[in-house]
């Protein structure tokens, strides 16, 4: 006995059909127009559109960070993500400086080991490059960690020198493996902070004028031109701005394997709005948030495909934290923006406020809005055809999608670890009404139907697609 959805449209990233579709036990296993619906459970989808479950390549997770830990383990972001219709995540696991990337993984696998409700896979971050690490490389690929996510910023923390990261996408490329950046000019920013500092600038806006836009290209230029000069497949995380988009853009004419994303953030909250007021640290992530100038060159380069893919940067914290049980948050940068923890609450709206800008307010067409949010980060990946659409064989990992339905977001209904919404008050057409994860139903209405431990580690394949 299978599930029938019967009568839906089902949108993929290159064409929008009306048919039904027939799930056997994890996978898709029939599409086409009236299915017999004898020995099945009919899911009547009149007039909802069926969608390929979401995949978010970029979170953090149960991240320790700032003398805290991020907010959402792979219990409450998994319900989180699956109630906005992700069902897929790539998380990052991060070693100690000196560790080894094999004891890294452990402790990832651990935290999501009997709580996963989603599928999730690995990114392995890199910090230092030493002999011993790149002798670790052919294990990741092994076991399936198939992506290197190196930092130009975060000086005396995360952030590497030009000819370890040039060394390190060097390997990567390799073994089949696509090298991640976060690309800001590290040492410059460095310099900005102290000075803000010594100046007794220490409020949250200070944050965005510590990391200027320009430093942001400069830096993904940087990336971009050694990715070009090993032949190394590179993909920049959380682009926010036209300075970078630029440096993508002649990387891509260059026809060097280059690669981006944004983040739902980036495309909605500004400095000048945001980080003037006086919750300003709810808003503190790296990089900054922008200028509406450059949401409208991001939108306009997720349309017109320079980039290739909508992620979160999940990396929740409280606003009020460090007491009632709960992890120190935002409060830790009250005299010092340096000292906020970075990061935002994102995993739970990404579908919604995208399909809400996006397709309801026409940047986007529906088979775009598939592609940016499913099918391009599975492809990319290592993940597609197994996720990422609707086709015979793929897992049936479905959102049934209401384009009608209408909610305002709120801290008070969403389902994230934390006491604030970067998107409250935001009033939405269009949401999810059921969920299913390889064909187990997760998300029906405001129920949850999820049972710890029953995500699964996926374990990526080498040589993804360059797109
Ligand atoms: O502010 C951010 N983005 N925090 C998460 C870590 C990172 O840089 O991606
Ligand atoms: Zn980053
Ligand atoms: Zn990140």
């Amino acid at each position: 006995m299978g599930i029938l959805f019967k009568n839906g449209i089902i949108v993929t990233a290159s064409e929008t059909i009306r048919a039904d579709l027939l799930v056997e036990g994890e996978k898709i296993v029939q599409i086409g127009v009236d299915l017999l619906e004898q020995g099945h459970d009919v899911v009547d989808v009149s007039n909802k559109y069926l969608l390929p479950g979401g995949v978010d390549v970029h979170t953090h997770l149960a991240l320790p960070t700032s003398g805290t830990i991020s907010s959402d383990d792979f219990e409450s972001g998994h319900i989180a993500a699956a109630f906005g219709g992700t069902t897929t995540h790539i998380d990052f696991a991060s070693p100690e400086f000196g560790g080894t990337l094999e004891a890294a993984l452990a402790t990832w696998h651990a935290k999501a080991d009997g709580k996963a409700m989603i599928d999730y896979g690995f990114h392995m971050t890199i910090r230092e490059w030493n002999p011993a690490l790149r002798a670790e490389i052919p294990m990741l690929v092994r076991e399936g960690v198939t992506t290197l996510k190196v930092f130009t910023a975060y000086k005396g923390v995360l952030q590497m020198d030009d000819r370890d990261i040039f060394r390190a996408m060097t390997t990567a490329a390799e073994h089949g493996m696509l090298t991640m950046v976060h690309a800001e000019n590290g040492d410059v920013i460095a310099e900005l902070i102290a000075r803000h500092l010594a100046k007794g600038n220490t409020s949250p806006y200070y944050h965005a004028l510590s990391r200027p836009a320009i430093l942001e290209g400069e830096a993904t230029n940087r990336a971009i031109v050694m990715a070009g000069a090993a032949n190394a497949p590179l993909y920049v995380v959380h682009m926010t701005c036209r300075d970078s988009l630029e440096a993508l853009h002649r990387g891509r004419e260059q026809g060097y394997p280059v690669m981006g994303e944004t983040c739902a953030q980036y495309l909605f909250l500004t400095a000048q709005d945001h980080l003037r007021r006086s919750d300003a640290a709810k808003y503190v992530c790296s990089p900054p948030i922008r200028t509406l100038r450059d949401q409208d060159d991001l939108w306009c380069a997720l349309r017109d495909g320079l980039l290739q893919v909508v992620s979160t940067d999940h990396c929740p914290f409280w606003y009020e934290g460090g007491a009632n049980g709960r992890p120190p948050g935002k409060e830790l940068g009250a005299d010092d923006f340096s000292k906020i923890p970075n990061g935002l609450p994102v995993i739970e709206e990404r579908l919604k406020v995208v399909w809400n800008a996006g397709v309801t307010g026409e940047r986007i067409d529906m088979r775009r809005f598939v592609a940016l949010n499913c099918t391009n980060p599975a492809r990319i990946f290592g993940l597609y055809p197994q996720k990422g659409t609707l086709q015979v064989g793929s897992d049936a990992d479905i959102v049934v999608w209401d384009a009608d339905k209408s909610s305002v977001i709120s801290a008070r209904t969403h389902h994230m670890r934390t006491d604030y919404s970067i998107f409250e008050g935001m009033e939405i057409t269009g949401g999810v009404q059921r969920v299913y994860r390889r064909g187990e139903l997760l998300v029906e209405g405001d129920t949850w139907h999820g049972k710890p431990g029953s995500g699964r580690f996926i374990r990526r394949q080498p040589y993804a697609e360059v797109m």
